[in-house]
């Protein structure tokens, strides 16, 4: 099955509560291959890049103070159906709407404050990855183990 790539944000308050280890064992362990990885500080400019279906919402002033409050960890994740297998895994955009066993519905019960972002579909994923990667930022390697034990 061919590989797919998607968008993730762990939000503000992930990485202000530190739960982005836990969320990143939670990628790997479900056996997805991470191809880029980076801190950074999402901007109000950025901000309206990425969300700008929703600029025009009542809530987007909440969600761009939120998204530019603290620095947010942008991740590219690779793997079979990758965009569905990490919507699943998030969860409802609500907390407490989400299930236990999602990552919303274990470390949530917030809408705005809901931890973590992935594209929701093809051509979002590929538009979130050119805003957040370049190309020289995702790297293609084997992911089968490395031989650390010769
Ligand atoms: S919509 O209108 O149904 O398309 O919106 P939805 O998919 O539920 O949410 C889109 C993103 O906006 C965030 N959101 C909010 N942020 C702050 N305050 C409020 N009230 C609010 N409602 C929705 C929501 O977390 C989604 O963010 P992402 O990063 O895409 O998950």
């Amino acid at each position: 099955m061919a590989a797919e790539r998607t968008l993730i944000l762990f939000k503000p308050d992930a990485v202000q509560r530190r739960l982005c280890g836990r969320l990143l064992t939670r990628i790997e362990e479900r056996g997805l291959k991470i191809v880029g990885l980076k801190m950074l500080q999402v901007t109000p400019e950025l901000s309206r890049e990425h969300y700008a279906e929703h600029v025009e919402k009542p809530f987007y002033p909440q969600l761009e103070e939120f998204i530019t409050s603290a620095p947010v960890i942008a991740l590219c994740v690779e793997g079979p159906e990758a965009i569905q297998v990490m919507r699943g895994m998030m969860g409802k955009t609500n907390g407490r709407e989400s299930a236990p066993g999602t990552i919303r519905g274990d470390y949530g019960v917030s809408r705005q404050m809901n931890l973590i972002h992935g594209s929701d579909g093809p051509e979002a994923a590929a538009r979130e990855i050119g805003i957040y990667f370049s190309d020289s930022e995702l790297f293609d390697y084997d992911p089968t183990l490395a031989p650390w034990t010769c």
